[in-house]
């Protein structure tokens, strides 16, 4: 028997199954198309992705009775509207990096009443949220706010739509989400782990239209179709999925996933701390009946898409990994720097009207110079989030547990161990998003026992151990802090 993982992701949706020990079987990937229609604006078609389910499904090579349970994580916050009866989405899902809300949030934010919001929620306002998402698309067609308030129209994350059609669709589909989720729409008492009615009113956002908040590990139904007869035993955001992927099940535990955007976690345990520095406090997971427990994030919006960027839209490389090898031409970033604000900036500064800005440039600077100030981004945005993580918790991080795409890329390692000066360590799976959603299916139907099981499969395959001269990284992240406001300063007050 196997455990399968579908991980929806932001570029592409994968299919993975997993055998006891946690290894590889088999996978299955798809991308998606990436809809930008006005600047800073991002869509999805929900109806693609969920094709895209449909069709990996069969190219696994295992049979429905061969898989004890589904495991379902996701890109987080993207937000879907779709009609109840017919199952066709309402329009294009907004993602989680859409900034199209800026003003809408900044109206919020100045409402009275606007601080309960952090108080109840744990998030700061930002256009990153479902809430906001959600409150702009009730807004932009007439008479679909009264269709909500009916029923008609429901709402949910990439696991609930998926959820959602794989348990019938029109025809008695279930309507669920779990914490993790729900903890990332700003509707969520971050306490009960409920919708909470105060923020529910605040956004304007009819009950009618949310999925049941369950837990992140238990049978939530079976699938009808993709796998037919096959339970749902997990849910969980794909960052949260990442956390319990790398065994991170002690407070004080902490990992980085370095994907199109990189999210750093750490376990705070069943009470949830609040930070004063500019991270999210989030639910990390709950299994079943046991009790939540909680995390800081650092959510850091550009990472893997600004080598994306440099390799789409302005042509310097052809395949992603070359970055590392341009980067090599080079001893240093030559006095360049480019901060990827194209988003807005995420943790821990939350401003969302700030816009990239390369600084630096002389006639010196070649390509290989802005590859290694690529690079370099990613380094120093995560700094900023690990001072922002001590500073709340007290504790400076001792190690780093990475995971994502981007940790193949060694000259990037080894210059974040640098910046951090702190052994950064990589497991030997490293896809740990879609392991800890297998890992929750398989906890929630008796696959696995324990989490104690889980941790024995975790193995490193490789670490990077600190070596910068300490005056050039304090010199080197001072430059890094200017080019940062340079991001705020230049806009128009
Ligand atoms: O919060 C956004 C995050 O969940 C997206 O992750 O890996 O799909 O870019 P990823």
């Amino acid at each position: 028997m196997y455990v399968v993982a579908i991980d929806q992701g932001t570029t592409s949706t994968r299919c993975i199954v997993f055998d006891r020990r946690g290894q590889l079987v088999s996978v299955a990937q798809r991308e998606h198309q990436q809809y930008f229609p006005r600047p800073g604006w991002v869509e999805h078609d929900a109806m693609e992705i969920w094709r895209n389910v449909e069709r990996l499904a069969p190219r696994l090579g295992v049979q429905p009775d061969q898989v004890a349970a589904i495991g379902i994580t996701n890109q987080r916050e993207t937000t879907v509207l779709w009609d109840r009866r017919t199952g066709v989405p309402i329009s294009r899902a907004v993602v989680w990096q859409d900034t199209r809300t800026d003003s809408l949030v900044q109206k919020l934010a100045a409402t009275p009443g606007a601080e309960r919001v952090g108080e109840l929620s744990g998030l700061p306002f930002a256009t990153y949220f479902s809430g906001p998402k959600l409150r702009w698309l009730l807004d932009s067609r007439p008479g679909l706010a009264e269709r909500a308030e009916r029923g008609e129209v429901l709402f949910g994350t990439m696991e609930s739509w998926l959820i959602w059609n794989l348990t019938g669709g029109p025809n008695g589909g279930i309507h669920v989400t779990d914490v993790t989720n729900a903890s990332r729409t700003m509707l969520m008492n971050l306490e009960t782990l409920q919708w909470d009615d105060e923020l529910l009113a605040f956004f304007g956002v009819p009950r009618a239209m949310l999925p049941e908040i369950h837990s992140s590990a238990e049978v939530y139904g079976h699938a009808v179709t993709a796998f037919p007869g096959v339970k749902i035993g997990a849910a969980l955001g794909d960052q949260q999925a990442a956390l319990f992927g790398q065994t991170c099940f002690h407070p004080g535990e902490a990992k980085c996933t370095y994907g199109t955007g990189s999210f750093l976690l750490l376990n705070t345990g069943t009470e949830p701390v609040r930070s004063t520095h500019g991270l999210l406090t989030t639910v990390g997971y709950k299994i079943g009946s046991d009790a939540p427990v909680y995390a800081l994030e650092g959510s850091i919006a550009i990472t893997g898409s600004l080598v994306q960027w440099f390799r789409d839209q302005l042509g310097l490389i052809t395949t992603a990994p070359e970055i590392e090898t341009l980067a090599r031409t080079v001893d240093d970033n030559g006095g360049c720097y480019i901060v990827p604000a194209f988003s807005g900036l995420f943790a821990p500064h939350w401003r969302s009207e700030a816009r990239g800005v390369i600084v630096g440039l002389t006639s010196y600077i070649t390509k290989g110079h802005l590859a290694r100030a690529v690079l370099e981004a990613t380094g120093w945005q995560t700094r900023e989030v690990v001072d922002a993580m001590n500073a709340d918790s007290g504790l400076a991080l001792k190690t780093l547990k990475v995971d994502g795409g981007m940790t193949a890329d060694n000259l990037l390692m080894q210059f974040i161990s640098d910046v951090l000066d702190v052994p950064v360590v990589r497991p030997m799976v490293a896809e740990t998003v879609s392991l800890g959603a297998a890992y929750a299916a398989g906890l929630a139907v008796g696959y696995w026992p324990d989490l104690e099981g889980l941790r024995q499969n975790w193995h490193r395959a490789a670490q990077w151990l600190p070596s910068m001269d300490p005056v050039i990284r304090a010199e080197e992240y001072d430059n890094w802090q200017r080019a940062v406001e340079r991001t705020l300063d230049w806009i128009k007050p």
